[in-house]
């Protein structure tokens, strides 16, 4: 068994790890930010935890009036290596200390090219590979698609209901969810063709039925309305993000790739939120061994620099003519070396095992919970992705108040949450994965108290 106790985890010499509440959340000082932040910052930029933060490491936030938090957020996924972890804080010290920035355009660098070769190394499948780096999950997903559309000539890109794949406009007319992300924001980008989720929990007839029938209605649907030779991509995330954490049953995924594969179609994983050891494997895809044509890669990647790679077969990455890919920053020098020290912590410390037992703590206790409250529709995720959605009992009506009024209980006492879902009734869990045991299972019990007052 792999025992993780507090004195384990990296950033503990800085941050106690230790839940400790010395005011009201937020306190005073967090409040005259709040102010400040008021006039200032934009309206349309949101927070979920009104605190300001002064250190994090860890499982553990670190607030402006001397609060500290347990983590179960990671930044939405991003420190799965746990906060100004020691690798990554080593080396963007020592690379920002020799240069910060050439422009790997103009004057490349090794560190670059080291975290491709880490891309090729770890991500699924043993073709050839190249890969290019970026700066924000969007503008991965953005570049995936341009790099399909190349390879193949075609233009129709299919993705999901309930898909989340950024904020940019492409990436908004393949995100689903109108509020808040694309209310107004149109005219969206064309070609973007949206296919109803695997979701067991909602989908019509119910779990078996989705197991049985949602890939053959996927792929007719594609016949009918698209036409498999006009697609150049299908783009899905694994396990879905910010849509709800839904898990498709085993057999879709590996079938989509199998249908992509005999139409000439570049099958994208999104691997921006399910990627680096979050889900027990490098990569979610792994779990039925389901090899994409491209992989898109972000958060997780760097501990918290902004960096994001798409990764994937030579013959399509390398159909793009020279020139044709790039930005000023995208692989920027810190954030490579980063992205050096992540990766090195997450194969040094086995975090792939590490979310694998987080699950194994969290799912009995969640499943408890569910047992216990029929507020509970559906406990589902993987490793360290774990979610539980509410709805009216016994319906499947979605129940976003109880969802907040418990995510809100839990911020009072000291737990960061999380919610999502198209709508907004899904609490997830994504703690970093160096969270010591005794952290992980005081957040829990904050999460069953929040439930016994709401
Ligand atoms: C699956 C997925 N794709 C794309 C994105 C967009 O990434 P970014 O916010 O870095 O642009 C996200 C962010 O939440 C995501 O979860």
């Amino acid at each position: 068994m792999v025992c993780f106790m507090t004195d384990d985890v990296p950033g503990d010499a800085r941050v106690a790890q230790r839940r400790n509440l010395v005011t009201e959340i937020p306190g005073p000082r967090s409040r005259e930010l709040l102010a400040r932040r008021e006039g200032a910052v934009a309206r349309g930029v949101s927070h979920v935890l009104p605190v300001f933060v002064t250190d994090a490491g860890g499982g553990v936030i670190v607030d402006a009036d001397g609060n500290s938090l347990i983590d179960f957020g990671s930044g939405i996924a991003v420190v799965s290596v746990g906060n100004a972890a020691p690798r990554v804080a080593a080396r963007v010290a020592e690379q920002a200390a020799r240069f910060t920035h050439t422009c790997f355009m103009v004057t490349p660098y090794e560190g670059y090219v080291e975290v491709c070769e880490e891309l090729t190394r770890r991500t699924p499948g043993s073709y050839e590979k190249r890969s290019a780096l970026f700066n924000s999950g969007a503008e991965a997903v953005e570049n995936a698609v341009k790099i399909a559309r190349h390879a193949t000539g075609r233009q129709a890109v299919v993705a999901f209901d309930h898909a989340y794949h950024g904020r940019t406009n492409l990436t908004m007319a393949l995100t689903a969810k109108n509020m808040p992300y694309k209310d107004k924001f149109g005219p969206f980008a064309g070609e973007i063709y949206r296919m109803p989720m695997a979701y067991p929990l909602r989908w019509p007839g119910g779990r078996e039925a989705c197991q049985a029938n949602a890939l053959e209605v996927v792929k007719s649907l594609i016949h009918t309305q698209v036409g498999e030779d006009n697609v150049a991509a299908v783009i899905i995330e694994p396990i879905q993000g910010e849509g709800g954490f839904v898990v498709p049953p085993d057999g879709f995924l590996p079938g989509l790739a199998d249908f992509c594969r005999e139409n000439g179609i570049v099958f994208i994983a999104d691997e921006i939120q399910t990627g680096f050891c979050r889900t027990g494997d490098w990569f979610a895809c792994e779990h039925e061994n389901v090899v994409p044509d491209l992989v898109t890669t972000a958060k997780g990647i760097a501990g918290g620099l902004p960096l994001a790679a798409v990764t994937g077969r030579a013959e399509i990455m390398d159909s793009v003519h020279v020139g044709g890919l790039g930005g000023t920053y995208g692989g920027s020098p810190v954030a490579c070396a980063a992205a050096l020290g992540a990766i090195e912590t997450m194969a040094a410390e086995d975090l792939a095992g590490r979310a694998r037992r987080i699950s194994d703590i969290m799912l009995p206790r969640l499943h408890g919970l569910a047992e216990k409250y029929p507020v509970i529709a559906d406990v589902r995720g993987r490793g360290a992705m774990l979610a539980i959605e509410m709805t009216k009992p016994g319906t499947l009506d979605p129940d976003p108040a109880t969802t907040a009024a418990v995510a809100k209980a839990c911020h009072q006492s000291g737990l960061v949450t999380l919610t999502c879902g198209t709508f907004g009734n899904v609490i997830r869990f994504l703690p970093p994965l160096v969270i010591g045991e005794d952290l992980l299972n005081e957040g829990l019990s904050i999460l069953e108290d929040a439930f016994a007052t709401v």
